[in-house]
């Protein structure tokens, strides 16, 4: 016997149905199962993929923004040195101009006759020079014609009034001071040493500006120039002098002093600063390989673009020599506004690019240490999650093979938890379900077991019985015929006829139950047998209160029955109704063919007594009867039951007590046998 095992039942033994199983995440596409990973590959897939993404994303951000942060503060600083610079330039460009207004200021200079004499007035001026770090004082008369020269004594008698700070002099009478360019003639005739001096070979530069020219003979000077007036207060001349910047490296050494602090990276000076006149370097401490300094090399072309064509500052990196700089320029102007050079100062750029460089380093190594323990979380994340997926799997592999008492532990306090809580809800479910068809199954073959035993021992004894109980039956009839009419041996020969008949009945009743014949089917009318039957019992006294409707089917196809047999069943069930009906009612019949079902459906409906929920069950049992051994056999609708399963259909029971019962049989047009 098989006993249904619900939804363990699989059919077949291969791999699970893919259309019963598939769930959201199965497309089945050809992607599908070229990328068919297990879900913990899949998750760490995507986590590395995530970490990887993020990682490389704040890495070039983070290494972008780090660098352009480093060369920003550097650029900053370098333009806040230039500043200072500037300041140290100025403040020499006022000590010479103090030390000019000083000197035009003294007696000696005022009035010839206090100078006491040419020499004296010489020897007077050329200390103040030695004193105030001046290479030259000059001095002329109202009309700027030279009265005497310290750097150059011998020569003297000249114009120079259209030098332009002499000019500003004789027109304002107000001191004035400038960086201004010195023409090679006016140089010597200052100082043939100091004509010297300015004198610069040009060196080849890379990447500076074309020039053709070898030498560069123009000196460049921190000039100042004063009024002379004597005691009456009338214009009496002018006294000029300054500094030749060319090859005077005093200046810039000490804005490096100053601002740079002597700061030096790897055995070279962090920061430099230089004079340069046009883009020539007259005065730096910027180094040439040799050590040297870089007197004589150019800026490059495109800072010498910025600065002394366009007049603006260069905050930038730049080529400086030999190295790239982090640089600041800007223009020196003279008297009049013109450009004649630059000042710059400048960082070694090598020393930011190494702690960028190092940052990023740093940078990197804490994103990858980062990426590494996200991905070892991640790893230890993703086999937990499908350590609870494969521990359900296996739960569900052992529930499927049949093992009911398979349990999934998973302690994850997440949906995995709850999922496994329902796994073993519905294990513990099936298996009670399981138990209880077990023990209804074992209960009903108990049953049909029982059942068969009595109705062989009830089969055996009919057969035995039943010939002699035909005799019983013949002669006890016979000695009633022979008895008087009336009398106490009469009735009780009558009472012994009628037991005999009843016993005889019941024989035959048990044959027919346990007969267990064939039917002998041909298609028959279901409506015709259906009819004869109520042709049969209409006129008994049972039916008298008792009125019979019928619907019958007009469309119902020749039904394979063995007519007698059916016959039976539906005599069976009208008599139980008529029964059920001791003080009248109604009997509906209603016959139909059901096309969805391929089966002719015959109802018996009556307004009985109806049968309690208690006994429904028990009503196809044979011998069960409501109705007193004297009067019911029990057995009438267990033949029934055995005659409609013979013809493979299947008869029904609905009942309410007091409001009546409904038999409906369904016989099939093309038993499954058969139609086989
Ligand atoms: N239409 C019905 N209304 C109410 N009870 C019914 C009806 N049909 C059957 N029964 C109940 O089912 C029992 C069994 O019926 P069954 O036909 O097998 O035996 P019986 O009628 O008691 O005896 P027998 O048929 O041998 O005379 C009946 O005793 C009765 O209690
Ligand atoms: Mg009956």
């Amino acid at each position: 016997m098989n006993v249904p095992t619900g939804i363990l039942d699989r059919p077949g033994k291969g791999p699970p149905d893919p259309a019963r199983i598939r769930g959201l995440g199965a497309h089945g596409g050809l992607l599908a199962r070229l990328f068919r990973l297990r879900i913990g590959a899949k998750l760490e897939l995507s986590f590395l993929l995530i970490i990887i993404v993020i990682s490389l994303i704040l890495s070039l951000v983070g290494t972008w923004l780090i660098g352009d942060r480093f060369v920003e503060q550097a650029q900053e600083k370098v333009g806040t040195d230039l500043n200072a610079a500037r300041e140290i330039y100025q403040n020499y460009m006022v000590r010479i101009s103090d030390a000019v207004r000083f000197v035009s200021d003294r007696d000696f200079v005022r009035s010839p006759q206090m100078a006491g004499g040419r020499d004296r007035l010489l020897r007077r001026l050329t200390d103040i020079c030695r004193q105030e770090h001046l290479d030259a004082l000059t001095l002329t008369d109202a009309r700027g014609v030279v009265v005497l020269r310290t750097a150059n004594p011998g020569v003297y008698g000249d114009d120079q009034s259209r030098q332009q700070l002499v000019q500003a002099v004789l027109r304002r009478h107000e001191p004035v001071a400038a960086t201004v360019l010195i023409p090679h003639d006016e140089l010597v005739q200052t100082s043939p040493e100091l004509a010297q001096r300015a004198t610069i070979e040009l060196v080849p530069t890379e990447m500076a500006r074309p020039r053709t020219e070898r030498f560069s003979t123009t000196g460049m000077a921190l000039k100042a120039a004063a009024p002379v007036f004597d005691f009456e207060h009338r214009f009496v001349g002018v006294v000029y002098g300054g500094v030749l910047l060319n090859r005077n490296n005093e200046i810039v050494d000490k804005i490096k002093r100053t601002v740079f602090q002597g700061l030096q990276y790897r055995g070279q000076d962090m920061g430099t600063a230089t004079i340069f006149q046009d883009d020539l370097r007259i005065a730096t401490n910027v180094l040439n390989p040799d050590g040297s300094r870089a007197i004589g090399t150019r800026a490059a072309q495109n800072v010498y673009d910025a600065v002394v064509r366009g007049g603006g500052r260069w905050i930038h990196r730049a080529y400086v020599v030999r190295d790239w700089r982090i640089t600041a320029y800007e223009p020196i102007r003279d008297y009049r506004g013109a450009i004649i050079g630059m000042l710059y100062v400048g960082l070694l750029e090598g020393k930011y690019v190494e702690v960028r460089r190092r940052t990023v380093i740093v940078f990197l190594a804490i994103t990858l240490a980062g990426s590494l323990l996200a991905l070892t979380l991640s790893h230890n994340q993703s086999q937990r999650l499908s350590g609870s997926v494969k521990l359900l799997v296996a739960g569900a592999e052992q529930l499927a093979c049949g093992n009911l008492n398979q349990r999934v532990e998973v302690r994850s306090g997440d949906e995995f938890q709850e999922l496994a809580e329902t796994f073993n809800a519905m294990a513990e479910a099936l298996k009670a379900r399981d138990e209880r068809l077990k023990e209804q199954t074992a209960r009903k073959l108990m049953e049909s077991e029982r059942l068969a035993m009595v109705g062989q021992l009830a089969a055996g004894v009919a057969h035995e019985i039943n010939n002699p109980m035909q005799g019983i039956v013949t002669y006890s009839y016979l000695l009633m015929e022979s008895a008087p009419p009336t009398g106490f041996e009469r009735e009780s020969l009558q009472k012994i006829v009628t037991q005999a008949n009843r016993c005889r009945e019941i024989v035959r009743g048990l044959l027919d139950f346990s007969r267990q014949r064939k039917p002998d089917k041909r298609p028959c009318d279901v409506n015709v047998v259906l009819q004869q039957c109520v042709a049969l019992v209409e006129k008994q006294a049972l039916f008298r209160n008792i009125e019979i409707e019928k619907t019958l089917g007009t469309d119902l196809p020749p039904t394979p029955m063995d007519p007698s047999q059916m016959q039976q069943v539906f005599m069976n069930i009208i008599i139980n109704a008529a029964e059920a009906m001791a003080e009248g009612g109604t009997l509906r019949l209603a016959t139909r063919f059901d096309p969805a079902g391929e089966c002719v459906e015959v109802a018996f409906a009556d307004s009985g007594c109806g049968i309690p929920e208690a006994e429904l069950e028990r009503i196809f049992e044979p011998f069960f009867t409501t109705k007193g051994a004297r009067h019911g056999t029990g057995l009438g609708l267990a033949i029934t039951h055995g005659i409609v399963k013979e013809h493979k259909g299947t008869i029904s029971v609905e009942s309410q007590v007091g409001r009546g019962t409904t038999f409906t049989v369904r016989l099939p047009l093309a038993p499954a046998e058969e139609a086989a």
